[in-house]
């Protein structure tokens, strides 16, 4: 299973798989320092984004050059909400890494026109063409906020949140959300010439079980990565491991 896929480790912490993963990052940007990058926003980056800030502080990586937009964002949102994916990014990924003002894009979030926005964000996408997406997975296999559901066709545009993603961010997280969100789709993510999973806790097991070995279709949108798994690379730590293996390696 692990076969398919450019790569596909569990590591024994969260520790060393955000090692990884911050690891594989900065390989991408050391062989292209103007590589065209997409974040995921949410918790589980946080430990990933700081590991990079601090080798760019340690002079191990640059990644001034490189081009900074974020997956997806809350609608309405204000930059000053505290869930803010925009603030998110400002603080953990475009400030630490230090990358040209010019070269990070924002999704406007507390637009009036979302029809609008949603047209300046695709042709953004299609000027920059990513050479990597990263990605988290959320409630239902969600991919940037690609809910159950969704088409593997999808372009950027507006969705409704399920259920079980309030559910978490209001009930779970605490935080007063709305119950919309602007999303890069399910096409435009495959398209990314590498694509990036990184998955921690137990949390993530079942959906991960989802990822690899259920079905691939809308019912758990991370599932389409499988069709484009040999530019798909995997990290897990032990916890999110559906399969209970000792950490190992799949080339
Ligand atoms: C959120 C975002 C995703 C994120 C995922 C996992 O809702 N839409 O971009 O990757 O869910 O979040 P977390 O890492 O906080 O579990």
């Amino acid at each position: 299973m692990g076969s398919d896929f450019a790569e596909y480790k569990v590591l024994p912490s969260l520790k060393e798989a955000a090692m990884a993963s911050a690891d594989s990052i900065c390989d991408i940007v050391n062989k292209n320092p103007q590589a065209v990058i997409f974040y995921a926003t949410g918790n589980t980056y946080i430990p990933v984004y700081k590991n990079i800030a601090e080798k760019i502080k340690r002079g191990e990586a640059d990644f001034s050059k490189t081009y900074a937009f974020h997956l997806d964002e809350y609608y309405p949102c204000k930059t000053s909400d505290p869930y803010s994916f925009v603030s998110y990014m400002r603080k953990n990924v475009f400030m630490p890494f230090k990358i040209k003002q010019n070269n990070c894009f924002e999704i406007n979030g507390d637009t009036k026109n979302p029809d609008e926005e949603v047209k300046r964000y695709r042709k953004l996408i299609n000027e920059y063409p990513a050479d990597l997406v990263i990605l988290g997975i959320g409630p239902g296999g969600h991919i940037g906020f690609n809910e159950a559901g969704s088409s593997k066709d999808s372009r950027f545009r507006l969705v409704k949140c399920s259920k079980e993603t309030i559910y978490r961010d209001r009930v779970e997280r605490g935080q007063n959300t709305p119950n919309k969100a602007f999303t890069m789709g399910v096409a435009d993510i495959l398209k990314g010439s590498q694509i990036l999973l990184t998955a921690f806790g137990k949390s993530k097991r079942q959906l991960m079980r989802k990822t690899l070995s259920g079905k691939v279709n809308s019912s758990c949108p991370a599932s389409y990565l499988r069709l484009v798994g040999k530019k798909v690379t995997i990290f897990l730590d032990k916890d999110a491991n559906p399969f209970q293996q000792t950490a190992e390696s799949h080339m």
